[in-house]
């Protein structure tokens, strides 16, 4: 089969689309036949050695956290799926998905959503999950509280945004001005533009900033936190002692696979709660093209491959 790996670190220049063997699935496994894989920043941190997940010693290595797909194998102990259920996955970082058959955990894959095809599906394991434990277990966001997301048009942001709505939160987003009627559509109450505008000149304080941007965005955004409130980051750690003189709760977080999570996001979309909004599609062979517009172009929502779909 095909499959995407790296033999060293670097540029997508050590890309290597490659012939390897199928995976065998272990008692509570499953191998998923790919038919869509996501793009995410974090595969080109990883190809740059940026990720400290993936080391020198665990290469080669296929890149790819999130896919959709059809079970094509299945363990012995694996419970309520069937060969050939169209599932869709966040991958432990040692099972790549940027690859034709890979394997996953029983209980990090959940049912494809019925109402999307299996591309728009691929799209949502990684972000949405990391936007649901974002803003749940770790914001604790709760119905009737305010929170301003920052980077609301992107993989994470555009769900993030919904996911909140969906739980009954105001929700203010900082994005490109060209995004704004996007964001607003996804049900945003208030959109700023981060290159005109200054986010904390036009918004209320809020219980929860998730901050998918970090830097200078995330130092800025300390005096908009209501005291008992949170900042939750994807990226780099919040200033503790800024936290504490404040009275606010902060955190970063790596998100962690969840079939169970990646179930109730599948039921919001069914639910027509939640839109997935992909931008564009490569195919697996034209991988290097796709983390290059990742990390070089502006993207509303998703970068998705084609493998075996
Ligand atoms: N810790 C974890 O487990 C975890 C999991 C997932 C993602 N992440 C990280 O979280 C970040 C977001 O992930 P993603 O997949 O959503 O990335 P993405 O799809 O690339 O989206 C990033 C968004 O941020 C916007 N942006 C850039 N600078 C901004 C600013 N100053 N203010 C407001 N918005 C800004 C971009 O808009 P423009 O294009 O208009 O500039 C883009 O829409 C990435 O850095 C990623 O590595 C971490």
């Amino acid at each position: 089969m095909r499959a995407v790996r790296i033999h060293r670190f670097g540029g997508p220049e050590v890309l290597k689309i490659e012939t390897v063997d199928e995976p065998i699935p272990a008692g509570h496994e499953v191998v998923i036949r790919v038919l869509a894989a996501s793009v995410n920043p974090v595969d080109a941190k990883i190809r740059e050695g940026k990720y400290p997940v993936v080391t020198e010693k665990e290469l080669p290595h296929v890149l790819g956290r999130d896919v959709c797909g059809e079970i094509a194998d299945l363990g012995d102990d694996v419970a309520g799926f069937l060969m050939g259920d169209q599932v869709f996955a966040f991958l432990s970082p040692k099972n790549g998905g940027y690859e034709e058959f890979v394997i996953a955990g029983s209980n990090e894959i959940a049912m494809k959503p019925k109402s999307l095809d299996p591309i728009t599906a691929a799209a949502v394991p990684l972000a949405g999950i990391t936007a649901w434990q974002g803003l749940f277990d770790h914001g604790d966001l709760r119905p009737g509280q305010r929170v301003l997301i920052h980077g609301g048009a992107g993989g994470v942001g555009h769900l993030a945004i919904q996911f909140a709505k969906a739980r009954g939160a105001w929700v203010a987003t900082t994005v490109s001005g060209t995004d704004k009627a996007f964001v607003e559509d996804l049900g945003a109450d208030q959109a700023i533009d981060y290159k005109s505008e200054r986010f904390e000149d036009q918004v209320e304080p809020v219980d929860l900033v998730f901050d998918l941007v970090g830097g200078d965005t995330q130092q800025r955004s300390f005096d908009l936190i209501k005291p008992g409130g949170a900042l939750i980051s994807t990226l780099t750690e919040p200033d503790a002692a800024g936290a504490a003189q404040r009275k606010i709760r902060v955190g970063r977080y790596t998100a962690q696979p969840s079939g169970a999570q990646l179930q109730e996001i599948a039921d919001l979309i069914d639910e027509g709660k939640v839109k997935v909004v992909v931008d564009k599609t490569f195919d697996l062979g034209q991988v290097a093209e796709a983390q290059k517009a990742l990390e070089n172009t502006h993207v509303r929502g998703k970068l998705v491959l084609r493998v075996l779909g």
